[in-house]
């Protein structure tokens, strides 16, 4: 079903699916980066925080529990992917929503932050959004990978090819987000 702005399904699918080989690939992800990316975040006890693309929710449980007195929401654009957060805190939540068209009002979050969310075909407007849901100096944090910048040993000629088509494979990549 449509959901009228951007003509996109309701039940859009992560892009690299559930199976729980890629779980075990984004907890492993997880292990390795959370704990630099939360003490980068460095939080108040009682921030209110916006994770947008929240996945498994498990760099948001990280970072409830240095906010004990504040909240942490997640938003996350797949059912299947809030079907199968296993996290819970009392101060910790997670919902259904569209980074594109976050579902909150303006000025209501100290803290908004993205991780490796695949937003970057429309990042402007995802910015954008980042940015109207945030209070007056909060803090916008975001960590992406950039996979255009692999490197090979020894050199294939072929992956220059990458830099060529750079917009074909975002394009591709981010179409069912
Ligand atoms: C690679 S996972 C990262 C999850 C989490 N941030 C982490 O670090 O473990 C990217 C997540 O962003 C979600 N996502 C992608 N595009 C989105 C959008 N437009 N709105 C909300 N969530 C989105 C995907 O469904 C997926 O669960």
């Amino acid at each position: 079903m449509p959901d009228g702005i951007h003509g996109r399904r309701a039940d859009a699918v992560y892009i690299h699916g559930t199976a729980e080989s890629e779980q075990g690939r984004l907890a492993a992800l997880n292990r390795l980066t959370n704990q630099s990316f939360v003490d980068f975040l460095e939080l108040k006890r009682n921030d209110s925080v916006l994770e947008v693309g929240s996945g498994l929710g498990m760099l948001a449980a990280e970072v409830a529990a240095r906010a004990p007195h504040g909240e942490v929401v997640g938003v996350e654009y797949s059912a299947e992917q809030l079907a199968a957060t296993k996290v819970t805190q009392s101060n910790l939540r997670f919902q259904q929503g569209d980074a594109l068209r976050l579902p909150f009002e303006a000025d209501r979050f100290d803290v908004v932050y993205c991780v490796t969310s695949r937003t970057r075909r429309r990042p402007a407007q995802a910015l954008a959004e980042m940015h109207r849901v945030l209070r007056r100096n909060g803090k916008v944090f975001i960590q992406e990978n950039n996979i255009l910048a692999n490197e090979f040993y020894p050199d294939c000629p072929s992956s220059t090819l990458f830099g060529e088509n750079s917009q074909d494979f975002n394009d591709s990549s981010a179409a069912t987000l």
